[in-house]
């Protein structure tokens, strides 16, 4: 662990960096009454320094629920945004203003609203993974945890768009036998496994069972014995009783699931080429030492026009509350 920050300290000299980052981390923790949140993809030094790590809804209650004066989110920028929606009065940062997200960026708010002018009829439910404008435009809020059961508590006859990822969307579809209208938004991490190396690796490991995140395209969820929240697939590993999984989802969440089965072997499922795509390039732009300078700074903050944010807070504590 200690290795990696000093790495890290080396890459930025123009910097004054403390030697030992994570104390100093400590230390700004108690100055600010600061709480760190991480999401499963972070890099595991920054997991492993996290006050509380969690799934996109774990976080979220997190967030609504803490007592800390600031936040500081290890994760991407709707993430610490739904953070800064439910506590406009705390101090909330980011590391890295730039780690964003494919799906956000996929659903823009001028087309959105386009979109939904087109059919006036219909409830929209949008999944947590869009910016605080699309929020705003929606009725209710999902995560990958809760999308189902969200969906199925929606009456049959209305009809409903479901933004902006389509993968999650067609598997939402699949499991309640309902009719979305899809917003045709996707992960670039989630996109790039390669369904031909899945089964490749299923014939060289017979004993291992294939895992996926939904926001994966239909091909490589086939393959999968169990589809669910980077939570739920943390859980499943511990209490399933293989040794081996294929994991479809960021790799960064194979830390914790070696933390909690140690004796288990997690094997990560391969992108089409010979690359880190299936690295969230957006998540991993937050490193040990930008959350020190970050602290250090209190900058970069997130903020957002009190307009915006009320009306985005509306459909997540629909999703809270259902
Ligand atoms: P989870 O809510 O399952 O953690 O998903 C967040 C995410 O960004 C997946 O790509
Ligand atoms: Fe967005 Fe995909 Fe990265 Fe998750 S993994 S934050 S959905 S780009």
């Amino acid at each position: 662990m200690f290795t990696t920050a000093l790495a890290q300290r080396q890459k930025t000299p123009q910097d004054e960096l403390p030697l030992d980052l994570f104390a100093a981390i400590e230390e700004l923790k108690t100055e600010l009454n600061a709480v760190i949140l991480a999401h499963y993809y972070q890099d595991p030094d920054i997991q492993d320094l996290a006050d509380f790590i969690g799934d996109s809804l774990q976080l979220a209650k997190a967030a609504a629920n803490t007592q800390a004066d600031t936040i500081v989110f290890a994760g991407v920028h709707f993430m610490a945004e739904t953070a800064k929606i439910l506590n406009p009065d705390k101090l909330v940062l980011l590391p890295d203003l730039n780690a964003g997200c494919s799906l956000a960026d996929s659903c823009q708010p001028e087309a959105f609203a386009a979109f939904k002018a087109k059919h006036p009829d219909h409830l929209v439910i949008s999944y947590i993974n869009c910016s605080a404008e699309i929020k705003a435009m929606s009725d209710i809020i999902c995560t990958s945890s809760n999308a189902v059961k969200i969906v199925e508590q929606i009456p049959k006859e209305q009809p409903i768009i479901f933004a902006p990822d389509r993968n999650l969307g067609r598997y939402v579809m699949e499991q309640t036998g309902r009719d979305l209208l899809l917003w045709q938004g996707s992960c670039i991490v989630h996109e790039t496994f390669s369904e031909k190396k899945i089964v490749q690796l299923k014939i060289t490991h017979p004993q291992a069972e294939a895992i996926a995140h939904p926001e994966c395209e239909t091909s490589v969820l086939r393959h999968a014995s169990f589809i669910g929240s980077t939570a739920a697939l943390l859980k499943y590993c511990q209490n399933s009783p293989s040794q081996q999984f294929i994991v479809a989802t960021e790799p960064g969440i194979i830390h914790q699931m070696q933390k909690l089965a140690p004796n288990k072997h997690f094997i990560p499922a391969p992108p089409y080429n010979d690359c880190n795509c299936n690295e969230c390039p957006f998540m991993r732009l937050n490193t040990v030492e930008k959350l020190y300078l970050a602290m250090k700074n209190r900058t970069p903050e997130i903020t957002m026009s009190e307009d915006i944010r009320l009306a985005a807070l509306r459909p997540i504590q629909r999703m809270l509350e259902m």
